[in-house]
């Protein structure tokens, strides 16, 4: 709605133009925000303080203007002027029922598919391999994929990249070891993570041994065969680890979507010669580097890109670079989103910059780097084991859901043990997903067990609950929400109607997550949808209530919000549950 007002205000404005009231060429950002008080309009305006000075008008005087030249619609049944020179929208509820209706009919929710349908390369998840996934990989996993789901939704083309680190100095190191212990090779394929930990330690302890790991991944990469075949079995296993969390946290990723940095070996001296084409490199002690002007380090000095060391290897920015041409020239990509740690900032502004200069990406296509903040520990540092480790994804997971499944027994000990199990699962991966989902993904946030499983506040327990309640409902007629339902919508309690004009923002706010790359946007919503249910609910008798259009009316309203629940949390990669 807030779109659409801004439309309308628009073509008022332009209309003003066209008839010489206001000068050409303002580009005014027109803000339209819920009004705060209910009896004075649903939304509100502040146009026309805004453009008072440019247009050399008294606020209230270029309100009157607007208000004249804004067009007839049937969504806004009423607009005023108010204070200072606001403009003060009434949405029409007849037409938000209406609206409301069809929604209920269609099987999008009534949402239209985007006008124009981008394709869309998303970069997730994506962690180095030969060691199994940790904490760390969590946030561009499920925010990666919440993302994703949006554009889909929505009717973009959307192609995963799982940009795993598959080919640097771990593997060296993994080889080197195995070569020291020949028959250690049973327990690696057994054992990754200890046998990583093994070989980590002979690394940082022997220079001897991490040279030897360095000529390895030479060789490995100049395409040794036994190197080759035992880099395979490495990673292989590593995937297989890396898929088994995928599945379990519900995440649409699958081998298929892995194009990990090997796939762009052979590409690496293109990249370079590419580069040398456009006389963008400068060497710089032996390394081949791209400066740029707008890049100085603290000092002032100029900072490189370095792209190829002076030893002749590549760099995790020369497989960016060859990464960008491949999603342009390839993948066609008209927007690429980078969901990686902010801390790798400037490396994708630099990157970003260079693939510009070198015409790897087209001005049009959009690169976006989706930066997100640390997981943190209750006492605000990183997230770590008690003995100061990195914390296994596994290892979190089993305890959300161990946790969970305490907190259902409790409240609900007459549950058999399998529907139990199921709910914990649901409820405690739903809860670790959702803690995250819902703070901007660009700040840090603290991981808390305790705070994530509680039934109170913008969680998932809550949020499951909810539409568990709405569930209910239908269940006890024998019915469910998904099934065509007679009556049409009327919005005359002013709790149906906060309900009714909530319902009808969700496509608006899909749009902005799907601009903005920032799911808690839609936990905000769901949460406060999920409030304004429950404060209908209360106050109007749905079941009970007395004349039968009114029921039909209130049932259509809590199918439609049911369903509304569901479809954001699917989207959020949630599961629900009909109950717990
Ligand atoms: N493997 C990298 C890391 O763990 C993340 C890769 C992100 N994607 C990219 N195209 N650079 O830091």
């Amino acid at each position: 709605m807030k779109d659409h007002i801004r439309q309308l205000v628009q073509s008022a404005l332009q209309q003003l133009v066209t008839d010489g009231s206001l000068p050409a060429g303002l580009q005014p950002n027109i803000q339209v925000e819920n009004a705060r008080d209910k009896t004075h309009g649903d939304f509100a305006s502040n146009i026309a303080m805004m453009l008072a000075k440019p247009a050399g008008m008294k606020p209230r005087d270029l309100a009157e203007k607007i208000l004249a030249a804004l067009p007839q619609d049937e969504q806004v049944s009423q607009v005023e002027i108010a204070g200072p020179g606001f403009l003060n929208f009434y949405q029409n509820h007849a037409a938000l029922a209406r609206r409301l209706d069809a929604a209920l009919a269609g099987d999008r929710l009534g949402l239209p598919v985007a006008a124009t349908a981008q394709r869309v390369v998303v970069d997730l998840s994506s962690p180095n391999l030969a060691k199994e996934m940790h904490v760390g990989h969590l946030r561009s996993t499920i925010i990666g994929d919440a993302v994703a789901r949006v554009l889909e939704f929505l009717g973009h083309d959307v192609i995963r990249q799982n940009h795993v680190g598959d080919w640097g100095t771990q593997f060296g190191m993994l080889l080197a070891f195995l070569e020291e212990n020949p028959d250690a090779q049973q327990q690696g394929l057994a054992d990754l993570e200890e046998f990583y930990r093994a070989a980590k330690q002979r690394f940082d302890e022997s220079e001897t041994f991490a040279n030897r790991a360095r000529e390895l991944v030479v060789s490995l990469q100049a395409g040794d065969a036994e190197c080759l075949r035992l880099w395979r079995s490495f990673n292989d296993i590593s995937l297989s680890h890396c898929q088994q969390v995928y599945d379990r946290l519900g995440v649409k990723l699958g081998m298929d979507d892995v194009h990990g940095e090997s796939a762009y070996n052979d590409d690496l001296a293109n990249v370079i010669d590419a580069l040398q084409d456009k006389n963008l490199l400068t060497e710089d002690q032996g390394a081949q580097c791209v400066f740029m002007d707008q890049f100085k380090n603290s000092e002032n000095e100029p900072l490189p890109l370095i792209v190829r060391k002076a030893d002749g290897g590549y760099l995790y920015a020369t497989t960016d670079l060859a990464a960008i041409r491949y999603r342009h020239g390839q993948l066609k990509a008209d927007r690429v989103l980078y969901f990686v740690d902010q801390r790798q900032a400037l490396h994708f502004q630099m990157v970003f910059a260079a693939a510009r200069l070198a015409g790897f990406a087209s001005e049009d296509m959009q690169l976006e780097h989706m930066g997100f903040g640390t997981m943190n520990g209750a006492d605000g540092r990183p997230f770590k084991t008690r003995d100061g480790g990195t914390v296994k994804l596994v290892d979190l997971l089993n305890e959300a859901e161990q946790r969970a499944y305490s907190l259902v027994k409790e409240k609900n000990p007459e549950l058999d043990e399998s529907e139990l199990q199921d709910i914990a699962r649901t409820v405690g991966i739903g809860a670790v997903k959702y803690a995250d989902l819902s703070k901007h993904r660009a700040s840090d946030y603290s991981f808390n067990f305790d705070q994530m499983l509680s039934f109170e506040g913008n969680t998932a327990p809550y949020m499951l609950y909810a539409y568990t309640r709405v569930a209910s409902i239908f269940r006890r007629l024998e019915t469910s929400m998904h099934d065509s339902l007679g009556g049409c919508i009327q919005l005359q309690h002013p709790a149906e109607q906060d309900l009714a004009a909530a319902l009808a923002r969700f496509g608006e706010v899909l749009g902005n997550l799907a601009d903005k790359g920032t799911p808690h946007i839609l936990c905000t919503y769901l949460y406060e949808l999920a409030g304004l249910f429950s404060s209908f609910y209360e106050q109007c008798p749905v079941l009970s209530a007395e004349q039968a259009d009114i029921r039909d009316s209130r049932l259509r309203l809590a199918a439609l919000s049911g369903r509304t629940l569901q479809t954001g949390l699917g989207l959020l990669g949630i599961n629900t549950l009909e109950r717990m």
